[in-house]
């Protein structure tokens, strides 16, 4: 029985949501510095459901792979889907939410029109400010390459559930401190009073979105959202793979922990990125004035 434990300390997960929280309030310090920090966000998981599924398509399409040691019919003991659907399960909102009939992308499109319009700015302004700076491209690559896996092989796929346990367990962390920071803390000024005044709501292609259900759906700062379930999936994932492949429990979670430490050092970096541009950003209008 894998635990989250496993792959974090407490200190180390006390370090994480320190850097999230220093990120976050930077954030919102300035209409400008929320508007970066939330076009970078939703740039940067807008990558996450798809992810899920290919990682999820390449466990699925690797029958060879994991498959059950007590089924003497080989064709009977193949067991990939049993651990995809697990992967897959943090995915299927993400294409089209239960409650909202939209993907999660246009629920975080929603909420970046609305900073944009908060911070007051113009369409070239928009297009220029999310041209994505050389280091978002870098953590956005090097996310493509830790969730990437590959098909037919074993150790890239165990490592990249790891990376899917790292992205699930930390989400949850970010949101909830996205949400104490915006809403708990501000529930009557800045950008939360801006979205109350309009009724949380902005126009997309024609319809009336929500602009912060993106951020409580996944996780709020007094109680779990999806991100907790999808975690618990990710890690019977990982229970399951162990049970069908021949490696030692041991040697599994090895692989799985490599995953989640290259993950953990991207999730840092962006953390740290995104406050040095919010602080930035905030002080370069605070000249400016
Ligand atoms: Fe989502
Ligand atoms: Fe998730």
């Amino acid at each position: 029985m894998f635990r989250i434990e496993d792959f974090i300390t407490a200190t180390e997960q006390d370090t994480m949501e320190a850097t999230v929280r220093r990120a976050c309030d930077a954030a919102v310090r300035d209409p400008l510095a929320q508007f970066v920090f939330i076009d970078r966000y939703t740039r940067w998981n807008g990558y996450a459901g798809a992810l899920v599924a290919k990682l999820s398509g390449n466990i699925g399409e690797s029958q060879d792979l994991f498959l059950d040691a007590n089924e003497p019919d080989h064709a009977q003991a193949v067991r990939g889907m049993d651990v995809a659907g697990h992967v897959l399960d943090a995915t299927v909102d993400e294409h089209l939410d239960k409650g909202h009939r939209v993907p999660h992308r246009t629920l975080a499109q929603a909420m970046r029109k609305a900073a944009a319009d908060y911070a007051g700015l113009s369409l070239p302004e928009r297009n220029a400010l999310s041209e994505p700076p050389a280091w978002l491209q870098d953590v956005v690559a090097r996310t493509f390459v830790c969730y990437g896996s590959v098909a037919h092989d074993a150790e890239a796929l165990i490592r990249s559930i790891g990376t899917h346990i790292a992205s699930e367990s930390m989400a949850d962390r970010e949101y909830a401190i996205i949400d104490r920071v915006f809403r708990g803390e501000r529930h009557y000024e800045g950008f939360y009073q801006y979205l109350r005044d309009r009724d949380f709501r902005v126009e997309l292609g024609g319809k009336l979105v929500h602009a912060y259900a993106w951020i409580t759906i996944h996780a709020t700062f007094e109680s779990q959202g999806v991100e907790a379930d999808h975690l618990a999936e990710a890690m019977k994932a990982l229970e399951l793979a162990a049970r069908f492949r021949p490696e030692s429990s041991e040697r599994i979670l090895e692989l799985a922990r490599e995953g989640y430490r290259d993950f953990a050092d991207i999730q840092r970096d962006f953390f740290v990125y995104a406050e040095r541009e919010c602080a930035a950003a905030a002080d370069g209008r605070r000249q400016a004035a």
